[in-house]
């Protein structure tokens, strides 16, 4: 994976070609906007951060497509600018505000301009005092109310709604998919995050957790099935926790009852979740996901941190051996599953012994690949308000650096591991490098790249057996 000391990549786990910089953002439609009609009104929007933020610009591009607007890949068509903001990081909120310079020019010819997401939810009004150029402030739950306050502004009335809903899920919308492969969407399962980590400020952008209609996720999935789609990835910031409860006849969904319900619409429609919290991950999800070809052997499990003191005053609620001993069980149980990770290095009194640890247990996860970041100290966190940001950035670094080229090397030996495995392969479209070759990913949510054969296209299944392998991609033949 793509990582240097400017640790700001990240991601619901994903499709490894949607891991972009927060640098860059993601720009939907990227060509010149088609003809409209000539009254017609574009919208142009940007996202950072989380697969949360890269759906929820789905459902907004769904309410401006009801308001009359149409989305835009050109900056300059625009009428209406969006940035869906990310707060995870110092970094990522430094990359917004420079991202907005840059639409000072489109501002000058009229367009207005919009920020959404957690830096949204984060500054609130504070937001149009310290940016001069925006119109408009929304948070992640106040969406529906864009017309309203898209019309305000066209009339030179700026707006701010931050309001944090307990119910909103949007489960009515259904979103507009954008830049999409045709192949692979996500479904928002769950929203915001009940769960406190000392150093997180998703609980403060993205309130209370709330699940989702199990029947509107089902409808959305079975939707996309029909439209040829292959492949769904289930999101929330902890799905293990989602839990619905039906107030006709009290009946309660849980995650691993989501899942077997998702993966009945067809056996060719694949199944992926992110992300779980090791606390709530349990046997039933395991064993559905066993019972289930089509649920992908693949689990996204955040340790953080391998020490047990730096777990406790994170507030993970687990410790070192709690989570070995879920990573075991996971094997145990699905011998052929992929685990991934994400890792802080440097959080709050973390000594060299502590962060040892840390790579002792990327070891003993074995981990297919991970994200990983330095801490960041985020304002009006717990661990901002009781712990000292204490380790200097230099060891920061230096023990991310650390974390990174261990991970590298777990990564390849992961791959090198599955030279002369064949796998079932789910066609994704051309690689990167060659339009004689596919790309697709394996159950495990491997890359693996081959030579095409007549008659294959994209979204069509194949096996592929493997051939060599980088520490980022498999190589392989069809057989
Ligand atoms: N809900 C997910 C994580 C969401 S945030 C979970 O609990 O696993 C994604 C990742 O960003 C986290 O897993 C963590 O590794 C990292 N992160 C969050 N806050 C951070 C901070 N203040 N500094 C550095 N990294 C952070
Ligand atoms: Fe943040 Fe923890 Fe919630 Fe993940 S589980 S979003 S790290 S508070
Ligand atoms: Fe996602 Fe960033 Fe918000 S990671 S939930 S967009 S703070």
């Amino acid at each position: 994976m793509l990582y240097n000391d400017n640790p700001t990549l990240w991601g619901l786990p994903k499709l490894q070609k949607e891991i972009k910089e927060e640098q860059q953002g993601e720009v939907f439609f990227k060509e010149n906007a088609q003809a409209g009609t000539p009254n017609e009104k574009y919208f142009y929007i940007e996202s950072y951060g989380c697969q949360m933020n890269f759906s929820d610009s789905e459902i907004v591009a769904s309410i401006l497509g009801e308001a009359g607007f149409a989305p835009t890949r050109a900056l300059e068509t625009a009428d209406l600018i969006l940035v869906n903001t990310c707060s995870i990081r110092e970094k990522a909120e430094e990359t917004v505000r420079k991202r907005l310079r840059l639409f000072e020019k489109a501002k000058r010819q009229g367009a207005l301009v919009g920020v959404l997401g957690c830096m949204a939810e984060r500054l609130k009004a504070k937001f149009l005092e310290e940016e001069k150029l925006v119109d408009m402030v929304v948070g992640p739950d106040a969406y529906r109310d864009l017309p309203r306050l898209v019309t305000n502004a066209e009339e030179g009335e700026k707006g701010v709604n931050v309001f944090l809903s307990r119910e909103e899920t949007y489960a009515d919308i259904s979103p507009v998919r954008l830049d999409t492969n045709g192949v692979s969407a996500f479904i928002s399962i769950m929203r915001g995050c009940d769960n406190m980590c000392s150093f997180c400020v998703v609980p403060f952008t993205r309130g209370r957790e709330r699940s989702r209609n199990p029947l509107s996720i089902a409808a959305e999935a079975r939707d996309l099935w029909e439209r040829g789609y292959r492949e769904v990835t289930l999101l929330g910031q902890n799905v293990d926790s989602y839990k619905f409860q039906n107030v006709e006849n009290q009946e309660v969904t849980n995650f691993a009852q989501l899942l077997e319900i998702v993966a009945q619409i067809s056996p060719d429609l694949r199944v992926r979740f992110s992300t779980s919290h090791p606390k709530d991950i349990t046997d039933e999800v395991l064993f559905t996901m066993a019972k289930h070809e089509n649920i992908c052997k693949y689990i996204h499990l955040p340790v953080q941190s391998g020490n047990s003191r730096i777990l406790k005053l994170m507030n993970r609620t687990y410790d070192r051996e709690w989570y070995a001993e879920k990573v075991r069980r996971i094997y145990e149980i699905m011998p052929d599953c992929a685990i991934s990770s994400d890792m802080i290095a440097g959080f709050c009194t973390e000594t060299e012994d502590e962060h040892r640890e840390t790579l002792t247990m990327m070891e003993y996860a074995n981990y297919s690949m991970s994200y990983m970041f330095f801490y960041s100290e985020r304002p009006g966190t717990p661990a901002a308000k009781k712990l000292k940001d204490d380790i200097d950035l230099e060891t920061k670094k230096r023990r991310l650096n650390e974390i990174v080229l261990l991970q590298n090397k777990i990564s390849y030996r992961h791959n090198q591991n599955d030279i002369g495995k064949t796998f079932k392969v789910l066609i994704e479209g051309n690689s990167k490098r060659s339009e004689q070759e596919f790309k697709g990913r394996n159950s495990q949510n491997k890359m693996v790249v081959f030579p095409k054969k007549e008659g294959l296209k994209t979204g069509d299944y194949c096996e592929v057996k493997i051939k060599s392998a980088t520490s980022a991609t498999l190589i392989g033949e069809l057989v």
